[in-house]
């Protein structure tokens, strides 16, 4: 089978060093190897709050971010979801094919109003899962790179696809989430690795201010570093950060460390994420916001084309 990989962000922000080890450091390596489609889903931003906020400027920053970790333009189509009007043509079916207590029961949906600070649940909130579907299927996607908490989202593209074909005959494959098989980073403080969380270290950010996050980091007060995720999880996070950016392991750093305590980890780990973000800030530098500009214009033509060539399809196999 041909398979075709699409993923994709939000653009609510920089990307950080979760996002590196978490996934993009493996669509570099599935560029080589599949078709791949890379989403900048603009349009999601504005399912947890009322506003698309800096929406330009982090498009731009999320761009940047790609060409400096190695996303090639020309082996990858980036895109983003208001420059495609047929995936918005492509929801309307796909709603029909969805019930309402399935829309209810995603537990990332549910998960994400639990934490919005909106003071009422969009409608959008229920149905994004099913516009995240369009975004997959209208290439046929096949491999979808994503966290755990995008799972429920791609069972709900499987549902569609399926329910579509057996209405309407093969049109859609049944496409398959891909997870990573790298240690999950956490964000300094012990939590989630999230900007918003003051607690990432961003791919853009300066020598100095990832010495200062680090040093802010959470450790505990035991000379001796050892690798213990379960009784001293902040320790062994920062271990698995530099053996991460090192390429080693985190018990073999804790070895290399000792009895030299927190500081030492800390320095050290500062030493291997500077170290490693060295030439991914200096290709980040290298891009001007007009070849950014450029590269969205020709992915989006692509991609265009290829939802065009879709929805014709589902408009003939619906009869329309
Ligand atoms: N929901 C994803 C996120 O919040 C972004 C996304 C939108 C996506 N459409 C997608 C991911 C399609 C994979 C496939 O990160």
């Amino acid at each position: 089978m041909n398979d075709v990989v699409l993923t994709g962000d939000r653009p609510t922000g920089p990307l950080h060093l979760g996002h590196y080890f978490g996934s993009l450091a493996n669509r570099v390596t599935l560029q080589d190897k599949f078709p791949m489609y890379v989403l900048i889903a603009d349009y999601q931003v504005i399912t947890d709050r009322d506003l698309p906020g800096a929406i330009q400027r982090n498009i731009t920053e999320l761009l940047l971010d790609y060409l400096a970790v190695g996303i090639d333009p020309a082996k990858v189509t980036i895109f983003q979801h208001s420059a495609i009007p047929e995936l918005n043509q492509l929801l309307l079916p796909f709603l029909s094919l969805v019930s309402v207590s399935e829309l209810h029961r995603n537990p990332t949906v549910k998960d994400e109003i639990a934490h919005s600070s909106q003071r009422a649940v969009s409608g959008l909130m229920f149905t994004y899962p099913v516009h995240q579907a369009a975004d997959i299927l209208f290439c046929k996607g096949t491999l979808v790179p994503v966290g755990k908490d995008q799972l429920p989202h791609v069972e709900v593209t499987r549902l569609v696809a399926r329910r579509f074909n057996e209405r309407y005959g093969e049109v859609f494959p049944e496409p398959e989430a891909m997870m990573g098989e790298r240690p999950l980073l956490q964000g300094l403080d012990g939590g989630k690795m999230s900007k918003s969380r003051g607690n990432a270290i961003a791919l853009s950010a300066t020598e100095d201010e990832t010495a200062a996050l680090i040093r802010k980091a959470r450790t505990d007060s035991d000379r001796v570093i050892t690798f213990d995720e379960t009784h001293r999880p902040q320790v062994a996070n920062l271990l698995t950060l530099a053996g991460l950016c090192l390429g080693r392991s985190p018990q073999d750093i804790a070895d290399e460390i000792g009895d030299g305590g927190a500081s030492a980890l800390k320095k050290l780990a500062t030493e291997a994420v500077n170290e490693f973000l060295r030439p991914i800030r200096r290709r980040r530098a290298e891009h001007t916001e007009e070849e950014v500009r450029q590269v969205l214009a020709e992915g989006n033509a692509a991609a265009r084309e290829r939802a065009i060539m879709t929805l014709e399809e589902v408009r003939a196999a619906m009869g329309f």
